[in-house]
């Protein structure tokens, strides 16, 4: 039951998990572009959410009848345990009912239908009367709420004991550009991102929190911590271009009356279909570190 927590750095290629952190409830046009980052993040990455998926399967064994995907977006995660454990139903959670509405067509598109089911709550405030998940996955979420030293309780709570809660978290905005991606703007994404950060450390607090000290605290058992720096270089997957634009997209409306205007303008000369346009260049890197927990609710006490 007790395991010692390893941590490995690990420098890959072909791995990885991305989104944007803006806030987005109530906000359709916000939601349609995260969505197409959640979902371009998971094609892109899809080695890395193979790898993970692979890894919880290690701990949890065979007997994964109920998972909980706990803001579940558009359920890239979802797709991924339903396909890893197949003789499981999932239950998204989403505080968002746009996102909730989208996973519900999508996988009753894919034949799948009959395997989700989902519940429109803010994860923050416990799980409706779940007390029998054989596993959480939790990614890129924890971060989004208010308070998420209860949410990990209600999280336990909804943990059978023995049951496996696995936190996916990102360092912020993953970097595509070189310095001089735009010639007299040299720094450009640098400088965003930095302001981007300044607004991170508003909106949401919580990213970057130390969660493995957090699900201790909680009385779960952390039984894998694992940093992946994770670089993706040409030949990139097709969808990368657009992943960047999606991603910078974003970023661009994020840091808007944040940085110079002479940034902005070059920022849209990555994004306005020209000669400089992200999904045309030849020179992206995609890089992004991804943090990974799993850990255990003790089994209960003979
Ligand atoms: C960055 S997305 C991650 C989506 C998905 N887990 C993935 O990795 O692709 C964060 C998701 O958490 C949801 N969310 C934010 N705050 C929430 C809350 N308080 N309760 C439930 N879901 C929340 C958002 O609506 C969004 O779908």
């Amino acid at each position: 039951m007790t395991s010692s927590a390893s941590h490995v750095h690990h420098d890959g290629h072909g791995h990885g998990h991305v989104h944007g952190h803006t806030h987005d409830h109530g906000d359709t046009g916000q939601d349609d572009s995260l969505a197409e980052v959640l979902d371009l993040d998971a094609e892109i990455f899809a080695p890395y959410l193979t790898s993970v998926t692979a890894r919880i399967a290690e701990l949890a064994g065979d007997g994964v009848r109920h998972v909980v995907d706990l803001g579940s977006g558009t359920g890239t995660g979802t797709s991924a345990l339903l396909e890893r454990f197949p003789h499981a139903t999932v239950t998204a959670v989403d505080s968002s009912p746009a996102m909730l509405a989208g996973l519900v067509e999508a996988f009753r598109a894919k034949g799948l239908g009959e395997r989700v089911r989902t519940l429109e709550a803010d994860a923050g405030t416990g799980l409706a009367g779940i007390t029998d998940a054989d596993l959480v996955w939790a990614s890129a979420s924890l971060h989004h709420l208010d308070d998420p030293a209860t949410a990990i309780d209600g999280i336990r709570a909804a943990l059978r004991p023995g049951g496996l809660l696995a936190v996916a978290e990102l360092d912020g905005m993953p970097h595509f550009l070189p310095d001089d991606a735009v010639a007299d703007r040299p720094g450009l994404e640098t400088r965003c991102r930095e302001a981007l950060d300044g607004l991170h450390a508003e909106q949401v607090p919580h990213l970057g929190a130390d969660w493995g000290a957090l699900l201790t605290a909680s009385g779960l058992v952390v039984e894998q911590e694992r940093t992946e720096r994770l670089e993706l270089r040409a030949p990139l997957p097709a969808a990368a271009g657009q992943y960047a634009h999606a991603v910078l997209g974003r970023i661009r409306g994020a840091v808007d009356g944040l940085v110079a205007p002479a940034d902005l303008a070059a920022l849209d000369t990555l994004l306005d279909g020209g000669p400089a346009d992200v999904r045309h260049r030849d020179d992206l890197v995609v890089r992004s570190t991804r943090e990974l927990w799993l850990a255990r609710r003790p089994a209960a006490a003979a």
